[in-house]
């Protein structure tokens, strides 16, 4: 199944390419935006997935609430973002990425990020380790706060909600340095081959996090909450590091 999803993930993010600059925009929100390659991207996942897979249900980001392609109680579940960047991509900045997780009851149990701009192909497997292109890839062993590069983001109600200024202010005092890409799935594949050390962000959605969750635990790191729980794919705010920086990370949360 690993290899499928790889497939799938590879395919949709040679259609995003294909149609980068053309793509018609429209607005779901007052700043969340769709574009017709989220949607011609989103369906062809979810098509391959119901031929090779017609009893498995899906999350996927445009179609909303789980769609069940193989009736209820499947106990696989695809976790899709078709289009992770999508800001990035309606206005030609070159940072956006597929994302697919696969849950066995409820248990991630592979999960790829695909970025097509550099033809760079995260992968995991429970229990298998993970890779980039193939090689194996392991977390950085940064270990002090002020030799860390961190990556946050911004939900799209980040104007209601002050506080995000606050913490990337006190990150931005206490780390190395501070990036905000615009697309979490590449964030936080980039936590699990080590370019940054640490990520947190509060509002995220599952099909945001599951691939890069599972990259991030298969390449030696740690994911929780901000209260240092152990993290669903359901629970908005996400905490993910090397594992080194991640108690500084929580105290400063916290303070
Ligand atoms: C968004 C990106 C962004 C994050 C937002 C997400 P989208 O996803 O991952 O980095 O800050 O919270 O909603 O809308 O581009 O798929
Ligand atoms: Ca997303
Ligand atoms: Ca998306």
């Amino acid at each position: 199944m690993l290899n499928f999803a790889k497939q799938i993930a590879l395919d949709a993010g040679t259609l995003l390419v294909q149609r980068l600059g053309s793509a018609r925009v429209s607005n779901k929100g007052d700043i969340d935006l769709v574009t017709e390659a989220d949607i011609a991207a989103e369906k062809l996942i979810i098509d391959q997935i119901r031929s090779y897979y017609p009893r498995h249900s899906v999350l996927a980001e445009e179609s909303g609430e789980a769609i069940s392609i193989g009736g209820d109680g499947s106990s696989w579940k695809w976790v899709i973002d078709p289009l992770d960047g999508t800001t990035n991509y309606a206005h030609g900045y070159p940072c956006f990425c597929v994302s697919i997780g696969l849950e066995h009851n409820g248990v991630l149990e592979l999960g790829v990020v695909y970025d097509p701009m550099r033809d760079e192909m995260f992968a995991a497997e429970r229990g298998q380790g993970a890779t980039l292109n193939d090689r194996r890839i392991r977390v950085s062993d940064v270990e002090e706060l002020n030799s860390a590069m961190l990556v946050t983001g911004f939900p799209y109600n980040v104007r209601e909600r002050p506080d995000f200024a606050r913490e990337f202010a006190i990150f931005t005092m206490n780390a190395q340095a501070v990036r905000r890409d615009g697309s979490a799935a590449i964030d936080l594949a980039y936590v699990a081959c080590g370019r940054f050390d640490g990520f947190w962000e509060d509002g995220l959605n599952p099909w945001d996090m599951a691939a890069g969750i599972l990259l991030i635990e298969e390449a030696g790191g740690r994911v929780t909450n901000f209260q240092d729980e152990p993290l669903s794919i359901y629970t908005k705010k996400v905490l993910a590091t090397n594992g080194l920086v991640h108690e500084a990370m929580l105290r400063l949360l916290a303070s």
